[in-house]
């Protein structure tokens, strides 16, 4: 794409100019938006910057090691991984209001983000995938005004705080473009067309409290259910689709026995950017079968309902 070929060096150079010979760190999330920025940036001053990548363990399965590998392979960036998790679980121990949730999440992003900054001397600029349609309005959530669509990665007020300048040559970009522009740095199509993840992860995805246990469960079948939609070629159809544990167990078969294990719902949504979207209509052939594997491939799993509700009245996310 011609257009974005010339946008590309003319953002290289803008960087190079209001940066210098400074460092800078960006807080990587494995999404298009900040692994574009982190991309462009690598391009225009290397090893002048460091990304972070916060695992806060509630990721899907195999996820921090896609993203930390793809970093560093393809793209040889100076990339910290900050595994994490045991302080996010340790803190989300017993918390089941969403909002709180979302707010013990945020606030431990950014105490952690700040300390593997510290770490990097003389860093000067804080850069973020930033879009227009950020720039011009701020989305809130079901989980309350208090959180928008990037909250958590997002860092809002750490650079004051941290002395930090803000880098953000997305600042003129709608989605597409940021696209167009991940493939001319050569980001891979399927990780482009990665549908979106919320910055909480699969905190939200787990009504009620989260346990260790949960979340593998939720892993495994997340996984078996994404593997369905993209073996019958729906996954780029469909917006946003996920599995989410629900808080409740019942009762089964199996063999000769009898189970007591979790409930699961699938979601899938069409959508255009996020704020209403209609439930997706997959056939009942393709339901009773991802069911099936399911049930079959996932230990702790013995029901699969599909969530029919669209937004509004329901929010994509159940939490
Ligand atoms: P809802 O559930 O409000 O979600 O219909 C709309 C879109 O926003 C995502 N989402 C979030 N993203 N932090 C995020 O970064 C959040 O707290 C959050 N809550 C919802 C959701 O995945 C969907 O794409």
């Amino acid at each position: 794409d011609w257009t974005m070929t010339a946008y590309r060096e003319e953002m290289i150079a803008k960087i190079r100019e209001q940066v210098g010979d400074k460092q800078v760190i960006c807080a990587l999330s494995g999404g298009v938006d900040s692994s574009v920025t982190g991309i462009l940036l690598h391009e225009a001053i290397g090893d002048q910057l460091t990304c972070v990548f916060v695992d806060h363990g509630l990721l899907r399965l195999n996820e921090a090691e896609q993203v930390v590998s793809m970093f560093r392979d393809n793209y040889n960036l100076n990339l910290i991984h900050a595994d994490e998790s045991e302080l996010f679980l340790g803190a989300l121990e017993g918390v089941s209001d969403p909002e709180t949730k979302r707010k013990t999440i945020g606030k431990l992003f950014i105490d952690v983000f700040q300390k593997y900054a510290d770490q990097i001397e003389g860093a000067e600029f804080l850069a973020q995938g930033t879009l227009y349609p950020d720039v011009i309005e701020s989305v809130s959530f079901s989980g309350g005004p208090s959180v928008t669509i990037k909250s958590h990665h997002n860092v809002g007020g750490l650079p004051e705080k941290m002395g930090l300048k803000l880098v953000e040559p997305l600042r003129e970009l709608f989605k597409d473009e940021v696209r167009a522009l991940g493939h001319e740095l050569g980001l891979p199509a399927s990780f482009i067309g990665r549908h979106p993840f919320p910055g909480p992860g699969l905190a939200i995805r787990c009504p009620g409290e989260i346990t260790r246990d949960k979340l593998e469960i939720l892993r495994k079948a997340d996984a078996v259910y994404i593997d369905q939609i993209r073996k019958h070629g729906l996954y780029d159809e469909i917006w946003q689709a996920f599995a989410a544990i629900l808080p409740m167990r019942t009762v089964g078969v199996m063999g000769d026995g009898r189970t007591y294990d979790y409930a699961l719902a699938l979601r899938a949504v069409t959508s255009v950017d996020g704020m209403t979207a209609d439930y997706y209509p997959f056939t009942h052939e393709f339901l009773g079968e991802t069911s099936t594997r399911i049930i079959n491939e996932v230990k702790g799993i013995n029901r699969v309902f599909y969530d029919c509700t669209s937004k509004p009245p329901g929010t994509i996310e159940l939490e």
